[in-house]
């Protein structure tokens, strides 16, 4: 008897929440102007990431890392990839592989040789043809590997990554809006997802009320 009140009552409600909601006769350049108007016309959740969008620039994260080192791939799996998929609105990535390489001038050509040996050059030359040409097919990035093109991207990276300023001391060595402190690094490592959010200036997204912990790996040294 009284579980049937609730419902009756339950239901009474929903109806009139239904009703509750004016009606949106507003043309789409006014959607974005209140809460209200948004809320009449269900496109809240779009005039947020509008807003967010409008607000302030994403966070600056680039990764200088090697395919090969452990904690490199840690991070990459464990806490690039996973926050990307969450604040892709609000971050901006580029990856440079390249890391604690060396390369050399044999007329005319880059020979490169990488700490973890031949493997993690092809890795990185992988790597850094699928950020470059994502579109490359499989049979393509084989070719390209051995050939000018490829050799061309890595050198791009060798460069990008003698220009650090500081220099790098390990990978993976990562950069937050360009700037690179022990502080920022060891913030990446343990939680990339609170420090984007909480380096964020605009509106944060939903997700960054729920902070996020995460483990880390020992870095490569050079
Ligand atoms: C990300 O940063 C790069 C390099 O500064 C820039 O060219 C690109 O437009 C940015 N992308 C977004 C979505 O902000
Ligand atoms: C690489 O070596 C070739 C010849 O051995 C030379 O012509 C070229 O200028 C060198 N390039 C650089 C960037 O040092």
């Amino acid at each position: 008897m009284k579980l049937a009140g609730v419902l009756v009552c339950l239901l009474f409600w929903t109806v009139r929440e239904g009703e509750a909601r004016p009606p949106c006769n507003y043309p789409p350049a006014q959607w974005c102007s209140s809460p209200e108007i948004a809320t009449a016309c269900q496109v809240e959740h779009q005039c947020m990431e509008y807003q967010r969008k409008k607000d302030a620039d994403p966070v600056m994260i680039s990764l200088y890392y090697e395919s090969l080192c452990g904690a490199c791939r840690g991070f990459l799996v464990l806490q690039l990839f996973p926050t990307w998929l969450t604040l892709n609105d609000i971050m901006n990535v580029t990856l440079v592989p390249y890391g604690n390489a060396l390369e050399r001038n044999e007329s005319g050509k880059w020979v490169f040789s990488c700490q973890h040996g031949e493997q993690e050059c092809t890795g990185n030359m992988i790597e850094c043809l699928q950020i470059y040409e994502p579109l490359l097919p499989w049979d393509n990035i084989e070719n390209c590997v051995n050939g000018d093109l490829g050799n061309k991207l890595m050198h791009h990276n060798a460069e990008l990554t003698r220009a650090l300023n500081p220099p790098h001391e390990y990978v993976p060595w990562i950069l937050v809006n360009g700037k690179h402190t022990e502080d920022l690094e060891d913030e990446a490592m343990n939680s990339l997802f609170n420090l984007i959010c909480n380096t964020y200036s605009g509106v944060k997204p939903k997700a960054c009320a729920k902070p996020k912990g995460l483990n880390s790996f020992p870095k490569c040294m050079i």
